[in-house]
């Protein structure tokens, strides 16, 4: 039996909506499958450094040919993506920041998508070596853009549902607070997304 690995990445600790929404996911999974080890990852406080020269190359280095420098130096990524292996469900909570995710989840991105580990590539193609893991992103944001006039601008949840395709995890489900911003649902924003947990 995998973990539930759940994934944070708001800079708002107790205040925040995402992380609200993502352990009302989590609470429901555990009803549901009781036992399950939850490993909790704020992403805000990991050295996910950002991708540089002697990183890249070490991705691309085969296992047997690494140095101990470079074995080093993969000692973050390959925790990461052990986590993620370790984990038949990822709950991720994305802050939408300037119409993105957060720099920091980013990062945590950066170094699961790790090549012959998370993803290979055969004839030139690439071709996710994840499968059977459900995830669900619980994503929050001032604005709405699950309808209406903003929804063309929400380009964390396509791009997250893409890149999670692409190491082979294509069973995504997208619970929203939203709206907490604005005027007319400020007060309804939180309400509304967690009751929408119900259906997990
Ligand atoms: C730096 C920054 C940028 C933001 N950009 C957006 C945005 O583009 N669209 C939006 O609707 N809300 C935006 N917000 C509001 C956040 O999405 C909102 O506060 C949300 O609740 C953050 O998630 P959290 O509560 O989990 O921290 C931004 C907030 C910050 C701090």
């Amino acid at each position: 039996m995998g973990n539930i690995l759940h994934i944070i990445s708001s800079a708002r600790g107790e205040a925040s909506n995402s992380i609200m929404l993502g352990n009302r996911i989590v609470e429901k999974l555990q009803q549901r499958h009781p036992g399950k080890e939850l490993v909790t990852i704020d992403v805000t406080r990991q050295p996910y450094e950002q991708l540089h020269g002697e990183l890249v190359t070490a991705y691309r280095t085969p296992q047997p040919s690494l140095t101990d420098a470079q074995q080093r130096l993969l000692q973050v990524s390959d925790e990461a993506v052990a986590q993620l292996m370790a984990a038949d469900i990822i709950v991720i909570g994305v802050p939408l920041y300037n119409f993105q995710m957060p720099a920091a989840l980013k990062a945590w991105i950066d170094h699961i998508v790790r090549p012959s580990k998370t993803v290979a590539y055969k004839d030139g193609m690439p071709a996710g070596l994840l499968s059977g893991q459900k995830a669900y992103l619980a994503i929050a944001s001032n604005g709405i853009y699950s309808e209406g006039p903003m929804s063309p601008y929400d380009f964390a949840e396509p791009y997250l549902r893409y890149i999670l395709g692409f190491l082979g995890i294509t069973d995504v489900s997208t619970y929203r607070i939203e709206g907490a911003g604005m005027t007319a649902t400020r007060d309804t924003a939180v309400a509304k997304g967690l009751a929408s947990v119900e259906s997990v």
